[in-house]
């Protein structure tokens, strides 16, 4: 009997495909740019194994054509691309990635958050276009983040890491999430829970670190940025949808609130209309877990869930849904 066929549908770092060959007959989408959405209808067909990433969407339509398959992991740790209960039942194990970029995400969301309370891209580019004519006590003035209000929604390993990085700057960290994380992890992070309305009106940056689900598809939207305040930023760094991208460019463009600092996107890869031409938002093209460490070890972990789940027949740690 030949080796299980296995789907990777994106290039990965060579350690994933170092993982992968010893079991399964790999076909590679060596490419930077996702298969298209037919291209991959086919493939799928004959795989018993699929390793995905979070741009391609794992739901009934592709399941219906994907007969043979045994298990499928996702090189993220997000998994709201894929359809967990019809996974379930086809008794299809899903692994994903949860752990390893945890530091790099929360060191991303610092980053996001300082470039835009101290206007560094402006900065940048203002310097690339011979804009900078001398110092000048008046210009591209930002905002103070030591000792302010850090509000943060989704207080999982994500949240508690941009928590603990907030220390330094003496910050009063306020979150929230549905449900209060535990005495100890409250008072390690010196974070106080509190209802998403109290926190929306007294955060100077508003950080979100939840899942995308139902409950939390446009959690941030038009009547969270009236209730914001003027000199608020908002920081997204999880999934685009939790924020109604529309509305922010709404919010930015009437200085409803200060800021954002953006890493994702409602239609990504593209952006709400306007938002390209707002000066006070920072766009990143969803960078957060981008480091050669842990784009490694992601490759690592998910090359793993599928050898758990398809080679070994095992329990994966990293599972998901059974
Ligand atoms: C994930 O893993 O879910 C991120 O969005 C990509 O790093």
């Amino acid at each position: 009997m030949g080796k299980p066929k296995v789907l990777v549908t994106r290039r990965v770092p060579q350690e994933c495909l170092d993982i992968l060959a010893p079991h399964f007959e790999i076909e590679h989408h060596d490419k930077g740019t996702a298969i298209p959405r037919p291209a991959l209808l086919k493939k799928v067909a004959d795989k018993e194994g699929l390793l995905c990433l979070l741009t391609d969407k794992v739901d009934e339509e592709l399941l219906a054509r994907a007969r043979k398959l045994k298990a499928v992991s996702t090189f993220s740790v997000g998994y709201d691309h894929i359809d967990l209960r019809a996974c379930a039942a086809r008794g299809i194990p899903v692994t994903n990635t949860p752990g390893v970029l945890t530091d790099s995400t929360a060191d991303f969301t610092w980053a996001l958050l300082m470039a835009a309370a101290r206007r560094v891209v402006e900065g940048d580019d203002d310097m690339r276009r011979g804009r900078y004519k001398g110092w000048d006590p008046l210009m591209l003035l930002g905002t103070d983040v030591h000792g302010k209000t850090l509000g943060i929604v989704g207080f999982g390993r994500i949240g508690q890491a941009v928590a603990q990085r907030a220390c330094g700057f003496s910050m009063r960290i306020i979150y929230h999430d549905t449900r209060r994380a535990s005495p100890q992890a409250e008072a390690a992070h010196g974070a106080a829970f509190v209802p998403l309305d109290d926190l929306l009106r007294e955060a100077d940056f508003v950080t979100i670190h939840t899942v995308l689900d139902e409950s939390t598809r446009h959690l941030i939207g038009a009547r969270a940025f009236g209730l914001m305040k003027p000199s608020a930023y908002l920081i997204n760094a999880a999934r685009g949808p939790i924020v109604d991208e529309k509305a922010l460019v709404q919010a930015l463009k009437s200085k409803r609130i200060r800021g954002a600092a953006l890493d994702v996107y409602e239609w990504e890869p593209k952006m709400a209309p306007g938002l390209a031409s707002c000066r006070s938002a920072v766009l990143a093209p969803h960078l957060a877990s981008a480091t050669l460490e842990t784009r490694t070890k992601m490759g690592i972990m998910s090359a793993e869930g599928l050898v758990d789940s398809l080679a070994r027949g095992a329990r994966s740690p990293y599972l998901v849904s059974s």
